[in-house]
């Protein structure tokens, strides 16, 4: 075989097998490849093994030292874009006020609303800039980047505009692929303009959405705060009937039936499920959705943890997300994420690297990358260290040393 480049030096290449979710047990089966090579073409991995196993010809050889390789990681949840600060809700949080309070009283994404509102789109893109790189540092090669502050019709279009626009630089720079949700995120404060907005979600923003190629999926926060089922319904058979994938913000306060209605749908995963009960895990376990979890808002909301190890031991697949947001996770790191999985969620390391590689990647409805196989995008991560556990186990440093996307190094 003649490749364009070839990765050698790697003490331990570790990977998941196999395009399809896993689901319990199967989160455990990672691949270990001890003195491994890695061969590039055309930005995608054509053969890996043993290095003393390889028999072509390498255009480039790239000497890793020693070093541990992963899959790029796929963060597949963040609100990477918003103007605004939630400063002032954390003083709060901290003397004792809850997020819920916070929000019931108009405050906490209402106020984000407001300062986004108020941003450019030019102002939102160098705002939410630094926020991509710093979670492409900590290794994230592919990013799903929500709306849901926009609110308006015309605010929600200008977010998926700013995403759109942050997406095109990033593949322009060689760096991490954004994938774009549109999030309807908050209803209107007057339940009597809850219907129209649903209405105009439906004969607007979702076809206009559609038609631009500005989102993939769609995204409803089911919640007492937020919105009902039978909304949330409505709004995802608009989306549906343009082709859109549907994904949930459930049960992340109060367990009100996302969770059911995002399987019974179909939906590509359900987030957060810090407030999941025994009934909704069974229910997700013998499902192909994916419940993505989001430790990041567990620590700094000071909730309870979503149920990850019981997800699993149930059967259920498991991905993990930063949840990089100004109000319930400020985490900017999505090796941090994996990290804090194990510590909070219960998972074992080779979970959590499933959960943030192929795992995640299949709640994205991406089949060709979160794994070091041939076929597959070259998105892969030389680690700091030679026993790629480091990864899992290192907090506030960052452990990853090198982000390769497409076969190149960022930044190189
Ligand atoms: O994923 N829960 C709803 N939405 C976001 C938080 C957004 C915010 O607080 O600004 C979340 O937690
Ligand atoms: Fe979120």
């Amino acid at each position: 075989m003649k490749s364009d480049l070839l990765i050698t030096g790697v003490s331990q290449l570790v990977t998941a097998e196999g395009a399809e979710a896993k689901h319990g047990r199967a989160m455990s089966a990672l691949k270990v490849v001890n003195d491994a090579a890695m061969a590039v073409v055309d930005g995608r991995i054509a053969w890996v093994g043993r290095a003393s196993d390889w028999t072509g010809d390498a255009g480039a050889t790239v000497d890793v030292g020693g070093a541990a390789v992963v899959p790029g990681f796929i963060d597949p949840h963040t609100h990477a874009v918003w103007a605004g600060d939630r400063l002032a809700d954390f003083e709060a949080r901290a003397a004792g006020a809850t997020y819920e309070e916070i929000l019931a009283a108009g405050g906490g994404i209402r106020s984000t609303v407001k300062a986004t509102a108020a941003a450019t789109r030019e102002e939102l893109v160098a705002l939410a800039k630094p926020r991509i790189d710093a979670l492409m540092r900590s290794g994230a090669t592919t990013i799903e980047v929500k709306s849901g502050y926009g609110f308006s019709i015309a605010g929600e279009i200008a977010m998926l505009e700013a995403i759109d626009v942050l997406a095109a630089g990033s593949r322009m720079r060689g760096g991490a692929t954004l994938l774009a949700t549109l999030l309807i995120h908050l209803p209107p404060v007057d339940a009597a303009d809850r219907r129209g907005y649903v209405e105009q979600v439906c004969g607007e923003l979702i076809p206009v959405a559609a038609r631009r190629g500005l989102a993939s999926a769609v995204d409803v926060f089911v919640e007492r705060e937020a919105w009902n089922v039978d909304e949330a319904e409505q709004i995802f058979a608009c989306a549906k009937q343009r082709g859109l994938r549907i994904k949930l913000h459930s049960d992340q306060f109060h367990s009100v039936g996302g969770v059911e209605l995002g399987v019974r749908l179909g939906a590509l995963s359900v987030d957060h499920l810090e407030a999941t009960g025994e009934e909704q895990i069974v229910m997700l376990a013998g499902s192909k959705t994916i419940g993505t979890i989001v430790p990041g808002v567990s620590l700094h909301l000071g909730i309870p943890a979503a149920p990850g190890r019981k997800l699993i031991d149930a059967g259920a697949a498991v991905a993990v997300g930063t949840d990089l947001n100004p109000g319930s996770s400020p985490l900017y790191s999505s090796a941090a994420a994996l990290a804090l999985a194990v510590r909070m969620n219960g998972l074992t390391a080779q979970e959590a690297l499933v959960a943030g590689t192929v795992n995640a990647a299949c709640a994205l409805g991406l089949v060709d990358r979160g794994r070091l196989e041939a076929g597959c995008v070259a998105d892969f991560l030389v680690l700091d260290s030679g026993d790629w556990r480091d990864l899992i186990y290192t907090m506030g440093a960052n452990p990853v040393r090198e982000v390769w996307v497409g076969g190149r190094k960022v930044g190189a």
